[in-house]
């Protein structure tokens, strides 16, 4: 069913040719996505840091044409990358209803990662986030008044049907996605803010991505969550991940980072229990994955550390902390979790404002 807010009947300004850049984050759900349904909607309500130096770049250059359907080309690096151009058709097509113009325009989609390609971090997120803002940004100059909080919850309910989780990279630093019965203007269709009241504990949290493996993943994260649909655990799972989001609340107000603990390390592993008892079933964590979750939790039993960790759909390894513990954990990080580590390698990050416009 087309969301008819989000359709167009006509723009008010000519357009025939430019370019419009956007840089859009990488986030890392704490309450994790894991089953859709219909065009891209969730089976629960997320939540997930917005990240910083993780980033996708792209600039979309277009021109007026006359032929029909959509005339694309994607370039990684300042390479043609032919192995995206399915996945964007499939965008466009999905979004064609939105944005009409698209069959009027022959695309350049031109982006780069400020993490290196085979990291094993997802580029989906920020890649189809970035992709979306710049769509709108065309749109925008067909279509001048629209408002701001148009812009972004059009652009995030766009970025939804490129890749789930992308919907989650336009703002920051805390991000909801899905209805919520507690979190008002929480939406199946788009990412809202946090609507509510985060400790100082929480502020610029880090977030150390440690990479255990940079190989292809064995199953895609939409294989994954297509198998949730005859899973003998969904009901429970869904309810689990919308009482953790619940429980949030009250956390993430007074700043119990032990309670945050608590509920981001057991839905990282609810969601790779998933995986292991869906049908057919298959691990994507490695050994060296439970080496790092083995001392994380015996640092934090000797120190005292608020350090914790979470997982996406995949074997590296995220792990958390509070900025005040920034020496201390980086320095364990780079004494004892990184031989765990493909070439000792890990990225620095931490939480972000979101998604921001390069000017050309
Ligand atoms: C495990 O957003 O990559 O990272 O909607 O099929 O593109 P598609 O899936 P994707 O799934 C991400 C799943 C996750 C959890 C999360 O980010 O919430």
């Amino acid at each position: 069913m087309p969301q008819h807010k989000f359709i167009v009947c006509s723009y008010t300004q000519p357009l025939t040719s430019g370019t419009v850049s956007w840089q859009s984050p990488s986030n890392i759900a704490l309450a994790k996505y894991w089953g859709k349904y219909g065009e891209q909607l969730p089976m629960n309500p997320s939540i997930s840091f917005t990240l910083s130096n993780c980033n996708t770049r792209t600039s979309l250059s277009f021109e007026k044409k006359n032929s029909d359907g959509f005339d694309f080309q994607v370039f990684l690096d300042g390479k043609r990358e032919v192995s995206f151009e399915p996945k964007i058709q499939k965008f466009f097509e999905r979004v064609g209803v939105y944005l009409p113009f698209l069959k009027d325009f022959k695309f350049k989609i031109e982006t780069s990662n400020s993490f290196p390609h085979s990291s094993g971090i997802a580029s989906s997120a920020s890649g189809m986030s970035a992709l979306a803002l710049c769509l709108m940004d065309m749109e925008r100059q067909m279509q001048p008044d629209i408002t701001d909080g148009y812009f972004n919850e059009k652009a995030s309910f766009l970025a939804r049907l490129g890749s789930g989780s992308a919907c989650r990279s336009l703002e920051g630093p805390l991000i909801v996605w899905g209805e919520h019965a507690e979190i008002e203007g929480s939406s199946n269709l788009f990412g809202t803010k946090y609507p509510f009241e985060v400790h100082e504990n929480f502020k610029n949290y880090q977030d150390t991505i440690l990479l255990v493996d940079k190989g292809e993943k064995q199953v895609s994260s939409t294989v994954g969550h297509n198998l949730m649909q005859d899973h003998p655990f969904a009901e429970q799972r869904f309810r689990q991940a919308k009482e953790n989001l619940s429980k949030l609340i009250p956390v993430f107000k007074n700043g119990a980072i032990s309670e945050f603990i608590k509920i981001v390390e057991s839905e990282a592993l609810s969601l790779h229990a998933m995986m292991m008892t869906s049908m057919p079933y298959f691990i994507l964590m490695k050994p060296n994955t439970l080496e790092i979750i083995n001392h994380i939790w015996k640092f934090r039993e000797e120190t005292g550390s608020k350090i914790c960790f979470t997982l996406d759909a995949g074997a590296n390894v995220h792990v958390l902390y509070p900025e005040t513990e920034k020496g201390t954990v980086l320095q364990f990080i780079k004494n004892k979790l990184s031989q765990f580590c493909k070439n000792g390698e890990f990225i620095e990050d931490e939480t972000g404002l979101g998604a921001s416009k390069i000017l050309n």
